[in-house]
């Protein structure tokens, strides 16, 4: 069913909200499942589109799995009978090649289909494969598959990134953890989520050190075991959250968060002039005023995330001042730049620069998302426009946010969530 999310903007969001678990450790954590012959429980998940599709791709290939409603999963991989997935679902999930670290750990050989790209840029894998030929596989990439196999098994080795890549880091993590010897990533990513697969996989009983830092080091070991584990907070939906407090000028206390995941996005917002304070586990957000214009640059974590470039745009867009952003990642993440122009935004790009004018508001009007954190840009600008807005194509939403609108509607938000009818989407603009 082609949905959209209608909001009414202009209400400042008060109150409380929970964050749920990470999305970019639950897509990497479930594949790994498959590198022990046993039983894993995984609490926290998020209730995602992307955690469905997985779901599913387990199923298919052999597993016994049972997704509760309070987010837990129970994973049996004992009888994972093939190394062959290629069935159109794993199309549709771009951190599929997940499947290639672990299918190759297991049986030695994997077959997926190449993961599409997609409108923030053309991801290549050509990192992936680097660390799993380092590791004694042969790659090849034939019909829009691609084909390992390391006949005499996978052999530890160092591998030195030419970029730094979370999920070719965590890809060679997940064809190490068992392979004959030590193996080495350096130039690794040190994102949250891949200290968190790090972590799940020393649960399993691999032997890891370094996550976090620019150098992994992993002892292969014989075999894994399963175990049970609780994924960490999802950092881009809690920037999000504290994105959209900010944005509508509320006063929010974002709960089951790990401040130090956000102190990119933290330290930008002191500079912006918005009232930032840490506790243990939650971030207050309080705004009653523009905020101030800065100048951000994505970089990988610690840095300023990419993931929080498109939100903090629309935020920037009413602010005091002229902002300045370099999308420095991906090459083509702006697209949600278009849209926000509809809504009143003033904003120039040249490349992979966004020169962003605040202006007084931004108002309501039909807009369109091309990718997920667009999706989640566009929420935010119809929470802060005046009028209502109406966000087509949110199932880009729908696979990294769990229950975005119920979250919001908690904090005040006039905003739910509609079937389109078929013409209407036609005659979007
Ligand atoms: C992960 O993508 C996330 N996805 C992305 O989140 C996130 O934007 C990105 O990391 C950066 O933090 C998942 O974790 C499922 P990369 P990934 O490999 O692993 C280049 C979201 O919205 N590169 O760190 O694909 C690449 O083109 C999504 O949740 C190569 O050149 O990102 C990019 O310029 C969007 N060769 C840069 O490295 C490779 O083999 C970083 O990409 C791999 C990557």
């Amino acid at each position: 069913m082609n949905e959209k999310i209608v909001i009414k903007g202009g209400i400042p969001l008060k109150g409380t909200v929970d964050v749920t678990g990470a999305k970019n450790a639950a897509v990497a954590i479930l594949p790994a499942t498959i590198l022990a012959r046993g039983t894993c429980v995984i609490e926290n998940l998020p209730r995602i589109a992307d955690v469905l599709i997985i779901k599913r791709i387990l199923a298919e290939i052999g597993a016994e799995v049972e997704f509760d409603d309070d987010g837990t999963m129970t994973v049996d991989t004992t009888n994972i009978n093939t190394s062959n997935v290629t069935m159109n679902l794993v199309k549709r999930m771009r951190a599929s090649y997940y499947l290639l670290g672990a299918l190759l750990s297991r049986f030695g050989e994997a077959q997926i289909n190449l993961p599409g790209g997609c409108a923030i840029g053309e991801r290549p894998i050509d990192q992936h494969i680097k660390g799993m030929e380092a590791l004694g596989a042969e790659v090849r990439t034939e019909y829009g598959m691609l084909k390992a196999k390391a006949p005499n098994g996978l052999v530890g080795s160092d591998v030195y990134l030419d970029v730094v890549s979370v999920g070719a880091t965590i890809n060679i993590m997940l064809a190490a953890v068992c392979a004959k010897g030590q193996t080495s990533i350096v130039n690794a990513a040190k994102e949250p989520h891949v200290v968190d697969v790090a972590n799940f996989l020393v649960c399993m009983g691999a032997k890891i050190k370094g996550a976090g830092t620019d150098v992994i080091r992993i002892t292969g070991v014989e075999k894994l075991h399963g175990c049970n584990y609780s994924i960490i907070p999802d950092q881009i939906e809690t920037g999000t959250l504290m994105i959209a407090a900010a944005a509508t000028r509320g006063d929010v206390v974002i709960k089951n968060v790990i401040p130090t995941h956000m102190e990119a996005l933290s330290a930008k917002m002191v500079e912006m002039g918005i009232d930032v304070q840490e506790g243990a586990d939650f971030i207050h957000i309080k705004c009653d005023k523009k905020p101030k214009a800065v100048k951000i640059k994505t970089m990988p974590y610690p840095g300023f995330p990419t993931d929080l470039q498109q939100p903090a745009t629309v935020l920037l867009s009413t602010a005091e001042g002229t902002s300045m952003i370099v999308e420095s990642i991906f090459e083509s993440r702006f697209k949600h730049i278009s849209e926000i122009r509809r809504m009143g935004a003033k904003v120039t790009t040249d490349d992979r620069v966004a020169v962003v004018e605040g202006v007084e508001r931004l108002t309501g009007a039909p807009v369109r998302a091309t990718d997920l954190r667009a999706g989640a840009a566009l929420i935010v600008a119809g929470l802060m426009a005046d009028g209502v807005t109406e966000i087509h194509n949110i199932k880009y939403v729908d696979r990294g946010y769990d229950h975005i609108e119920d979250k919001l509607k908690k904090l005040g938000a006039d905003i739910r969530r509609e079937e389109v009818i078929r013409e209407e989407a036609d005659d979007l603009y």
